[in-house]
């Protein structure tokens, strides 16, 4: 069982696939020696391999799934918030998460919740974005990190990246041009929160808004 460091920027990553964007979070924490600690790794996939990356790494981890469907969407999130909010999150990560978030996970998380994108949002929201990118004939595409709210990949836009569209670009090179910057993009989003220069502010209509600045840590 991993000992909680209190002193740490808490952090909960949730996937449901192969996770090269939590490893490269990882990575970059382990190599900067940020004072970040991944508190907690939940999957909705047993057989997702970042959740295997992650037990190897010796981390702690959850597994929370519809059950072949025996859940609803909104017991689903709800039991999903509790294993998360029980982790005590200053942020959690959406790294490839592919079930659809409901007010039952996003209100008691509200503001505390990041995702990665792989298009330039508002462009192109939604799956299969980077053949979406190419079905639109776009000559530049990229990624995007932006808080997560009830409407999907809709929430204030935290930060991007751009990558040029090759004329002989297909999916699957589009992506991994876009992965290379997701590797970058989502790692130096979570420092720059963590370190208190970009903050996210919820306000009373439910509403959040977002600062810039030096750190008030
Ligand atoms: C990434 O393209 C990310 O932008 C999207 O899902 C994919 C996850 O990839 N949300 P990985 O599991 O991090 O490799």
């Amino acid at each position: 069982m991993t000992q909680a460091n209190t002193d740490k920027f808490r952090l909960v990553v949730l996937l449901s696939g192969r996770g090269s964007n939590f490893a490269a979070l990882k990575e970059r924490i382990d190599k900067d020696r940020l004072p970040i600690e991944i508190a907690l790794v939940v999957s909705d996939r047993t057989d997702a391999p970042g959740l295997a990356r992650a037990k190897e790494w010796g981390l702690q981890t959850a597994l929370v799934t519809r059950r072949a469907k025996e859940l609803s969407s909104a017991d689903f999130n709800r039991e999903l918030a509790e294993r998360v909010c029980a982790a005590k999150p200053d942020l959690v990560v959406l790294a490839g998460f592919m079930r659809i978030l409901t007010p039952e996970f996003i209100s008691p998380l509200r503001g505390k919740i990041i995702n990665i994108h792989p298009s330039l949002l508002p462009a192109f929201r939604g799956l299969h974005a980077q053949q979406q990118a190419l079905d639109a004939g776009v000559k530049f595409s990229g990624c995007t990190v932006h808080v997560a709210l009830e409407e999907l990949d809709a929430g204030p836009i935290l930060g991007q990246a751009v990558v040029p569209v090759m004329p002989d670009d297909t999916e699957e090179s589009l992506s991994e041009r876009i992965l290379v910057e997701e590797h970058k993009l989502l790692p130096a989003m979570v420092a720059a929160i963590a370190r208190g220069e970009i903050r996210i502010q919820c306000r009373s209509d439910d509403a959040v808004a977002v600062e810039y600045g030096s750190s008030k840590r």
